[in-house]
């Protein structure tokens, strides 16, 4: 079934076709889809179509088009059309269009929505991408989020996908670390303190330096002894690795956000030669300050810096490699990076350079940006202690699921899981809530002290009551409801129901549900072309407020048995498409809570 506004679409450029064979330059179905809208007043009809755009091929008045085409219009199975101040309303068909979506919905289940427009293709996502000896914070929320819903879309809609953690595990501050851990440092308490540990090292090091500058020297030695692969330095640098990853996956499980390739910044050492190789062969390097670069004055952009003075390389360098490795190696038809906007001229550098260097595929390249993250206003700080830890705000937020379980519904069986997804339902939710764009702001209470050394100082810290809002439009309001479906189903399976009726569904509450169930396909692919997840966000939270609604008009179970049968099919499809939805944004779809 194609869904009834392309219907409707393909109906009316027939109708069109057959009233006015010879005009000229009017719009094809695929436009008119696009102009066909739904009329905030219902009374207005379930569809209306403008006709203003065809004023000009048909040199006739709007008014005048749209009773024409309402008199030509011969699909009454479909809808009935009434033309209105140069609208063509259209009035469904609503027992039709309950039965044929019914069917549909019934027939597919969870898989309502997939498709296989992706088959063939390939898409490489680089997300997370967190930085090794750092603690996993709010900071690196969006991107882990938006990546692991974007990757989930994109395996709905039939495309392979290949998820990058694009780890930072690269540069000077592992050769400092390294010294401190061998001056200061031993192995069982990095192995206990983790991350923490690492980052306690590196502050010291900061510290000792000022007193004794020959430190810094011996920081850079180290590192040059990780660049030429030294045996120790390799096993200390790996091993920081192993511990920061250690820390990140209780996150990521915690998440169920998995990746393909941890292949990160380090990966590419020995990858970047033949790069800078080609970018010389090319005549696109030149020398500014002793730094080798790549000149953007044409395109008003600062020059992407290629090579340090000293010859180092950088993230920009990395960059580069890594999106040639990954062209040749998955041959992908796009490549995303989810990447906060402070990053943009990074990538448009990055993309131009690619372009420069005549690579077709650097227009398959899309950097989909988000906004920032805040406590209090204030931008995040590690050193100024402004900042939430991932883990933190993960484990209070099913903390409070689990409190909220314990009231409400104490004899609930597997507790803390439900709790998990509950929890994690809050926070992703809400992350995924507005447009990626939009920068996120967590409340937080700022409290003045003084520091030992009578410093006046501000503690940060995040308001959780406010942070965490298990009420109104929320992950677990959308999860609650599917679980009151899947209990309104339960109930069913006792009684012995026959064939659906499906003209019991024709009521606006149950006819507003169908609409916005059979929208969401279109929703999904839309969603991938925008690399904009929020908008299955919103598409599940009206689903869920419109079965809520139907639920208090409506008794679903009494009454009629084969209306009671409609009833509980349409209930039954809207739990699988909203378990679909939440899925799709990366949140689980308890049964019972
Ligand atoms: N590690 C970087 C950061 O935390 C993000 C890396 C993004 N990916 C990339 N290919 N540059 O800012």
């Amino acid at each position: 079934m194609t869904d009834m506004m392309t219907r409707i679409a393909n109906l009316t450029s027939e109708t069109m076709a057959e009233i006015w064979p010879e005009a000229e330059g009017l719009p094809a179905a695929a436009e008119l889809r696009g102009l066909l809208a739904v009329p905030p007043d219902p009374a207005m009809g379930d569809y209306a179509f403008p006709c203003f755009r065809l004023a000009k091929a048909l040199r006739t008045a709007p008014p005048k088009i749209a009773e024409a085409l309402c008199q030509g219009w011969k699909h009454t199975e479909t809808a009935s059309v009434q033309p209105v101040n140069g609208y063509m309303n259209f009035f469904l068909n609503r027992e039709n269009f309950a039965r044929e979506t019914m069917e549909e919905l019934t027939e597919k289940g969870g898989s309502f929505g997939a498709s296989d427009l992706g088959a063939g293709k390939t898409v490489c996502l680089d997300y997370s991408s967190i930085n090794i000896a750092k603690r996993f914070h709010i900071g690196h929320l969006s991107t882990t989020v938006l990546g692991n819903s974007l990757k989930r879309i994109y395996d709905f809609l039939g495309y392979r996908t290949v998820g990058i953690n694009h780890l930072g595990d690269w540069g000077t501050q592992f050769g400092k670390m390294i010294c401190a851990y061998k001056r200061w440092g031993d192995r069982e308490t990095v192995e206990k303190g983790g991350v923490d540990e690492m980052t306690r090292l590196y502050v010291r090091f900061g510290v000792e330096a000022k007193k004794d500058p020959s430190l810094e020297d011996e920081g850079r030695a180290w590192f040059k002894r990780i660049e030429d692969g030294d045996p120790e330095a390799m096993e200390i640098f790996r091993w920081f690795k192993d511990v920061t990853l250690k820390d990140a996956m209780r996150v990521y499980d915690i998440l169920d956000v998995h990746f393909d390739s941890y292949a990160g910044e380090s990966f590419y050492n020995d990858k970047m030669g033949p790069v800078i190789e080609e970018l010389r062969e090319k005549k696109l390097l030149t020398q500014s300050e002793g730094a080798w670069v790549v000149d953007l004055s044409e395109d008003k952009m600062p020059p992407c810096l290629i090579l340090k003075k000293d010859g180092a390389t950088l993230y920009a360098t990395r960059d580069l490699a890594a999106a040639k490795y990954r062209h040749d190696t998955y041959h992908f038809d796009k490549c995303l990076y989810v990447v906060a906007y402070q990053q943009d001229l990074h990538f448009r550098q990055i993309f131009r350079v690619l372009e420069k260097m005549d690579y077709p595929w650097a227009k398959d390249c899309v950097h989909v940006a988000f906004g920032m993250v805040s406590l209090g206003g204030e931008s995040l700080s590690t050193r100024d202690g402004v900042i939430v830890y991932l883990d933190d705000l993960l484990n209070q937020a099913i903390l409070k699921a689990r409190t909220i379980i314990e009231e409400k519904s104490p004899g609930l069986e597997n507790k803390d899981e439900i709790a998990r997804q509950i929890g994690v339902g809050a926070v992703v939710y809400t992350t995924l809530s507005n447009n990626r764009i939009k920068d996120i702001d967590y409340p937080c209470t700022k409290t003045p002290y003084e520091d030992e050394d009578g410093t006046p100082r501000v503690r940060y810290e995040i308001d959780w009551e406010k942070a965490l809002n298990f009420d109104g439009e929320t992950g677990p309001y959308v999860q609650y409801t599917h679980a009151r479906c899947c209990s309104v189903a339960r109930k069913a399976e006792e009684l012995s129901l026959p064939a659906p009726d499906w003209s019991a569904l024709t009521d606006d509450e149950a006819q507003s549900l169908l609409r916005l169930m059979s929208r969401f396909p279109d929703v999904i692919r839309e969603t991938a072309e925008k690399y904009e997840p929020s908008m299955i966000t919103r598409a599940v939270t009206d689903i869920a407020q419109a079965f809520n609604k139907y639920y208090y008009e409506h008794r679903i179970l009494d009454g009629d048995p084969a209306q009671a049968a409609a009833r509980v099919a349409l209930t039954k499809s809207t739990a699988a498409v909203i378990k679909t939805g939440l899925h799709l944004i990366g949140i689980e779809a308890p049964e019972r809570m």
